[in-house]
């Protein structure tokens, strides 16, 4: 049984995954859960790490094509919020015991590296201690050593899928899979905490290619994997895609903390969308992190990556108590800690 392989060896081929997650049994299912939960609990115990997100603006000078912030999509009304506003963000979250900020927003030529650099370092001086993740996309090695040098901790740049033919199908021409993947080798290389990941179910994707994801995850080995449904946005290219699938989001989950057991892996926004206790089955699948929304409540309808987004009209103290209830209501429990990778 495939399932009983993973467990024993912490890895499989590239076709083995694939009729795994082709022909996955209840049975097998069940099994790649308990090893999941069992493998959070070695490393992890009950506790769920929290980041606070920061979505600090919504202009971008890409194009995916599943995404609803993208450039063309002209209806999308833009903001940014200033050096105040999200120094205000982070007093926020500090006060409710976050000790990661993550700054994330699309690629905004606005947000010059050493603008960043002075956010970075007004943060960190400001709330010391803390952590700060940022998630702003493919930059030059430079702009990522700058960052680091004023004292970013971790990146999130989800590669999206490992397969060339699938990415150049989900992006205009000028982004390469091969440039993504060379960020996150760069990111690595400068001792960041580096996250990658990619969305279940998104458009013209297979078996096969999450084969291919679940084998490059191996082989960079991120202290973090973001993974979540790919859910339509009405004004995208994808607007009538069907949305990824919870069981299947689940399913690599447990997988993913099977092949990666360290990995700080985090119950999403987008599997709380498409459920409404996704982010308390994404913990009970092997997901130990949790991201409640910092962002001002003014501006958070206008960060819509897809439709139906969950907390946007949520105060942030608000978000923060109802994820506590929901931690304990599975007997976990959010805890005031950096969460730093314990896979170094
Ligand atoms: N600009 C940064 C970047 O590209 O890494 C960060 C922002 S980007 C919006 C963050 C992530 O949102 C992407 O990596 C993508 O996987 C996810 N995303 C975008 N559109 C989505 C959709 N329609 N459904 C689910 N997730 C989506
Ligand atoms: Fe840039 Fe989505 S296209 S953040």
């Amino acid at each position: 049984m495939l399932a009983e392989k993973l467990i024993a060896q912490g890895y499989l081929s590239k076709e083995e995954y694939s009729s795994l997650l082709r022909c996955c049994t209840e049975e097998e299912r069940l099994m790649l859960k308990a090893r999941a939960v069992e493998l959070r609990k070695q490393y992890y115990g009950e506790k769920v790490f929290t980041r606070g997100l920061i979505e600090f603006t919504n202009y971008c000078k890409n194009n995916c094509y599943y995404c609803g912030i993208r450039r063309e999509n002209a209806d999308c009304s833009r903001y940014r919020l200033t050096v105040e506003d999200i120094l205000e963000c982070c007093k926020e979250g500090w006060k409710l015991g976050f000790r990661t900020f993550v700054l994330q927003g699309g690629e905004d030529p606005y947000f010059t590296d050493d603008k960043m650099a002075e956010i970075i370092r007004v943060i960190k001086n400001t709330y010391q201690g803390c952590a700060i993740t940022l998630s702003i996309g493919e930059k030059e090695k430079e702009s990522y050593r700058m960052y680091k040098e004023a004292g970013a901790d971790r990146y999130l740049l989800r590669h999206e899928t490992a397969n060339e033919s699938h990415y150049q199908m989900l992006h205009p021409a000028n982004m390469s899979l091969a440039k993504r993947m060379k960020c996150l080798y760069t990111l690595k290389e400068l001792g960041y905490e580096i996250g990658a990941g990619f969305m279940v179910g998104s458009p013209g994707q297979t078996d096969e290619h999450l084969a291919e994801d679940l084998i490059f995850l191996k082989e960079l080995s991120p202290h973090m994997v973001g993974i979540g449904p790919f859910i339509p946005h009405h004004d995208t290219a994808f607007a009538n895609e069907a949305q990824g699938s919870l069981e299947k989001t689940l399913l690599l989950l447990s997988i993913l903390r099977i092949i990666l057991p360290k990995a700080n892996l985090p119950a999403t926004t987008a599997l709380g969308t498409i459920h409404p206790r996704g982010r308390e089955l994404g913990i009970e699948a092997g997901a130990n992190v949790v991201m409640p929304n910092l962002s001002p409540v003014q501006v958070r309808k206008k960060y819509e990556l897809y439709d139906n987004k969950i907390c946007t009209g949520e105060e942030a103290a608000e978000c923060a108590g109802c994820l506590q209830a929901r931690i304990a209501s599975i007997g976990y429990k959010i805890v005031n800690e950096r969460g730093d990778s314990v896979a170094k």
